[in-house]
């Protein structure tokens, strides 16, 4: 990268141009634990702030969303891309995910804000062997995913705790993507009395509503096509919420989207969104969220709505 491009950069993002000649490339990229805490205690040291989004990488523009917002409110960001093994539950999962550490690099420079990524091995991330440690999140990570994906959460905490013990972010930016991860991180920070702000963004969608994933890359054109139907579901069972009983409207919302041919729903619930637990009553308006998650051409898909935003869209 030329030095004009360079100060074009610090340029624009002000914020960060006084810690930015700690960073030899702007775009740093760093493999392993030791090299990222001397280059960010550097930082640190000047009284920078850090924003930290863990990806598991084949970013997609909702990764760039938080790497953007945690931009807009850091000193300095950390994107960790490390396809954390301990939380498949399903070893063809694992194998079949996509990654792409080139195009993951050219997606970050397009946003033009300086980043730190942070793309370790399996060995440097589990260096005792690849083991998850066992959490007790009271509950909310028993039900939905983490009743379907045995051991899920378990991965997810394991890595995410591991990651925050390297960075130590002063905030951490997750998707509302994954509504039962953004719970679940918040548990851990809570019990772990982690001195970490954690932030949930919105769900960026495509053009038809099909909320972005890694995932989705695995689809056909047409399957990327019949997805949007999720997004149509969930937004149609928000405006029925208030007149609709519960379970009636769960049965017509499920069976909206099994009309898809080869759609198949694991769940689709009203849930309150402290305990993640299912309502049976269609009173507490603004707590309750619709989570889902269906099946299509093999691919698990995950989409969820929160009341409140639905009266805006
Ligand atoms: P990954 O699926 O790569 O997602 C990384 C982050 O991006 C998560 O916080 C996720 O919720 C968010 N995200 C994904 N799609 C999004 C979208 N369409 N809009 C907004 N945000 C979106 O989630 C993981 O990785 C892993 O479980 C991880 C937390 C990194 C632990 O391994």
């Amino acid at each position: 990268m030329g030095s004009g491009k360079i100060t074009k950069i610090i340029e624009i993002s002000r914020n960060y141009s006084k810690f930015a000649d700690h960073l030899t490339h702007i775009m740093d990229v760093v493999f392993d634990k030791k090299s990222l805490v001397s280059l960010l205690s550097l930082i640190k040291n000047q009284g920078g702030s850090i924003g930290f989004v863990p990806t598991m990488g084949a970013l997609h523009a909702g990764h760039l969303s938080l790497v953007a917002r945690a931009a807009q409110e850091n000193e300095a960001v950390v994107i960790s891309i490390f396809v954390n093994p301990t939380q498949f539950s399903n070893q063809a999962d694992l194998e079949k995910y996509p990654s792409s550490l080139e195009a993951d690099k050219n997606l970050l420079s397009s946003l033009r804000v300086p980043v730190i990524i942070f793309a370790p091995s399996a060995l440097e991330m589990y260096p005792e062997g690849l083991f998850s440690k066992t959490y007790d999140f009271q509950g909310i990570d028993q039900i939905w995913e983490g009743a379907d994906r045995p051991g899920h959460f378990n991965g997810v905490a394991t890595v995410v705790e591991k990651l925050f013990k390297c960075v130590q972010p002063d905030r951490a930016y997750f998707g509302e993507k994954d509504f039962q991860q953004l719970a679940i991180v918040k548990e851990l920070v809570t019990q772990k009395k982690l001195p970490i702000t954690v932030l949930g963004c919105p769900i960026i969608r495509e053009a038809n509503g099909l909320a972005m994933s890694s995932r989705n890359k695995r689809l056909s054109e047409k399957a990327l096509a019949q997805a949007g139907i999720i997004f149509k579901t969930l937004k149609w069972a928000a405006s029925q919420q208030k007149t609709t009983p519960l379970p009636l409207l769960r049965k017509k919302a499920i069976a909206q989207l099994e009309q898809t041919s080869g759609l198949h729903v694991f769940y689709f619930e009203f849930v309150s969104v402290k305990t993640l637990q299912p309502l049976i009553s269609n009173e507490i308006f603004k707590e309750t969220r619709i989570v889902t998650a269906v099946l299509l051409e093999g691919v698990r898909l995950l989409d969820n709505i929160g009341l409140e935003t639905a009266k805006n869209i």
